[in-house]
């Protein structure tokens, strides 16, 4: 089985100024510095060059929050992949719960959004995951089966499964300060490893993150399961003293 190096993304949603930006990534950087870990930072978009630029000669890369599929074009407000890649950006956060809740991004976008950040050379770090409601009626895993054969259809599976990150956020932990079990969290992202098996081979180089609620207090026992490679990191990840000590976690 291919050893997966773990994978920890700190999601500032629409949170820091290029100032405030700067001011993390500087107080971060030297308490990482030993880290073996992939650390991504994902800013918003007007902080990612900053970010880019702070972080460079480190282990840190820097993911933007969402992206259009479309090269250019009359689409108001939106951020393409060479946008993205001139400014230096590794990856894109793909799918996020807030994103499908808030802005009506479906399965259908981001069937065409995942191939197009591949094509583009950005490495997606694709979100799924199940409301309170599909949990309690046992239908967590018809959700996920549906979310990922839809988000990850136009993806050519046998050449490309590997390069995708999968973040597997229940909406019921995130920003809630109710985090998944640990055993609930290994079952589920066991079950979406599972899924990908019977898309490709690359299956067990997926890093699968788990995403909800990560804290310095809980990220420990969460990273020490054997499916869950990292962790998306949302609150927590706004202070770059915790989110040092949850990059410490993973080892
Ligand atoms: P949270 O957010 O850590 O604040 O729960 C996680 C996320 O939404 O990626």
């Amino acid at each position: 089985m291919p050893s997966r190096t773990p994978y920890l993304a700190a999601n500032w949603k629409m949170n820091k100024t290029v100032a405030e930006a700067s001011d993390f990534v500087d107080t971060l950087l030297p308490r990482i510095a030993a880290t073996q870990s992939d650390v991504v930072i994902c800013p918003p978009f007007l902080a990612l060059s900053e970010v880019v630029e702070r972080s460079r000669g480190s282990a840190v890369t820097v993911a933007a929050q969402n992206m259009h599929e479309a090269g250019s074009g009359a689409y108001t407000g939106e951020i393409s992949a060479a946008m993205l890649l001139e400014a230096d950006v590794d990856a894109v956060i793909l799918g996020h719960s807030e994103r499908r809740q808030f802005f009506g991004e479906t399965d259908e976008a981001l069937s065409r959004k995942v191939p197009a950040a591949l094509a583009a050379g950005l490495e997606p770090i694709l979100c799924v995951g199940e409301t309170e409601e599909a949990r309690d009626a046992d239908q967590t895993a018809a959700v996920l089966t549906g979310q990922i054969g839809a988000d990850l259809a136009g993806v050519d599976h046998a050449a490309d499964l590997e390069r995708i990150v999968i973040a597997y956020e229940p909406i019921w932990a995130i920003g809630t300060g109710r985090t998944a079990t640990p055993e609930q969290a290994q079952e589920t992202i066991a079950f979406i490893r599972d899924l990908l098996r019977t898309l490709g081979a690359g299956a067990d180089a997926v890093r699968i993150l788990y995403g909800g609620s990560v804290k310095p207090g809980n990220a420990a026992e969460l990273l020490s399961q054997p499916d869950i490679d990292g962790a998306l990191v949302g609150g927590a990840a706004l202070d770059p003293e915790d989110f040092a000590a949850i990059v410490e976690a993973a080892g």
